[in-house]
């Protein structure tokens, strides 16, 4: 047995709680056959124990059905970067992917169409009109929105070195799969092209110095979202989610795919929450009340916000505005304000 054939039985490996498998995402760090007994060495961001043992057992049982009589398992924490602030797990900064970057925020849901992207704008906006330095991150490989919502035409720039300069707007920094592939380019990228991807994203943008870097994810717990947290210290997520939806335990899904990661969520917002007439002032709750409520108490994360639904998002859109620049004074304009307040403080706290 060689470690090619070894490294093909690893193949059949996933990693808890996730569809792809442990080698296609580089964790497996190197492979030792000697005879009967083989040693595996892992590279793994969580510092979630059950994890680790899991993986450990996987590993084993997998490779002791390949007649080996000893396996053993080395697991080590990767070369992680993230923000020099960031990071609430405390892992090893020994390369950091964006040393620039003090806090890094994902936005993420469990179902499509939520508001993830709405969200992300909005509040990438919200903190860049309290001063701080802003960058927006579209990782959405599947379907790019910032080019439509920022009104982005133009090409990024591409620096010596290959290196990507974001693109300026607002006064923020902007990024987007979409600024490269183009509208109609065909997206068919399969996992370990995803994985490549996202890291090829993460390395070769040369972001300024920046407090946030808000970064919106396509839904669900995929290929993105298990490559940054396998490439970045996330400072922590933000879930994005409608009333209709929390009964779906969507939320649970994506708050348990970052709690296995350690990465921290740091709250909940409810999207397309309530109406408020434009007439006559009257606040209609469209779907039941305290949905959100409750189910922040119960996964014991903060809800952060509950955003109105309101025509004048697609209005914006057009414009290619964020609302929070499109109508500061609207409602869901002042309720990103409260969100992004509240952020400020749960990052500032744990820094
Ligand atoms: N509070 C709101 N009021 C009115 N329209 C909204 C609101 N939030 C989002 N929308 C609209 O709903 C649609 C979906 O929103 P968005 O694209 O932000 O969702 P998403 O979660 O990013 O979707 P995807 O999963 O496809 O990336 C968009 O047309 C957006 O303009
Ligand atoms: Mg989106």
């Amino acid at each position: 047995m060689n470690k090619d054939q070894v490294l093909k039985m690893l193949e059949e490996v996933k990693y808890p709680g996730f569809s792809r498998n442990i080698v296609s995402f580089g964790m497996v760090k190197d492979v030792f056959v000697d005879d009967d007994s083989v040693k595996v060495e892992l590279r793994v961001t969580s510092t979630d124990d059950n994890i680790k043992k899991q993986l450990k057992q996987s590993v084993e049982s997998r490779l002791k059905g390949a007649d080996f009589k000893t396996v053993s398992v080395l697991i080590t924490a990767p070369e992680i970067s993230g923000g020099q602030q960031s990071g609430g797990n405390g892992a090893a900064t020994e390369e950091n992917l964006l040393p620039t970057v003090k806090h890094t925020i994902a936005v993420a849901s469990g179902k499509g169409g939520v508001g993830k992207s709405t969200v992300a704008a909005n509040l990438a906006t919200a903190l860049m009109k309290r001063g701080f330095k802003v960058g927006l991150l579209d990782l959405d490989v599947y379907g790019p929105s910032l080019p439509l919502t920022m009104g982005i035409t133009e090409v990024p720039k591409v620096l010596p070195g290959n290196k990507l300069l974001p693109i300026k707007k607002y006064d923020m920094e902007l990024m987007s799969f979409g600024f490269i592939l183009g509208d109609d380019s065909p997206v068919i990228w399969r996992g370990p092209m995803v994985a490549k991807l996202v890291t090829q994203f993460l390395n070769d943008v040369q972001w300024g110095e920046l407090d946030f870097l808000i970064m919106d994810l396509p839904p669900g717990t995929g290929d993105v979202q298990l490559t940054l947290v396998q490439k970045l210290a996330l400072t922590g997520a933000v879930i994005v989610t409608t009333p209709q939806d929390l009964a779906l335990l969507d939320v649970q899904r994506g708050a348990n795919m970052f709690n296995k990661v350690n990465t921290p969520v740091l709250g909940i917002v409810e999207n397309m929450s309530y109406y408020v007439c434009p007439e006559c002032g009257h606040r209609s709750e469209i779907f039941s009340h305290g949905g959100g409520e409750r189910e922040s108490k119960r996964l014991n994360v903060a809800l952060l916000g509950r955003i109105p639904l309101n025509e004048e998002v697609m209005a914006a859109s057009d414009k290619g505005q964020p609302m929070t620049i499109y109508n500061e004074s609207s409602e869901l304009s002042k309720e990103f304000m409260n969100i992004a307040d509240q952020l400020i403080a749960k990052v500032t706290q744990e820094a």
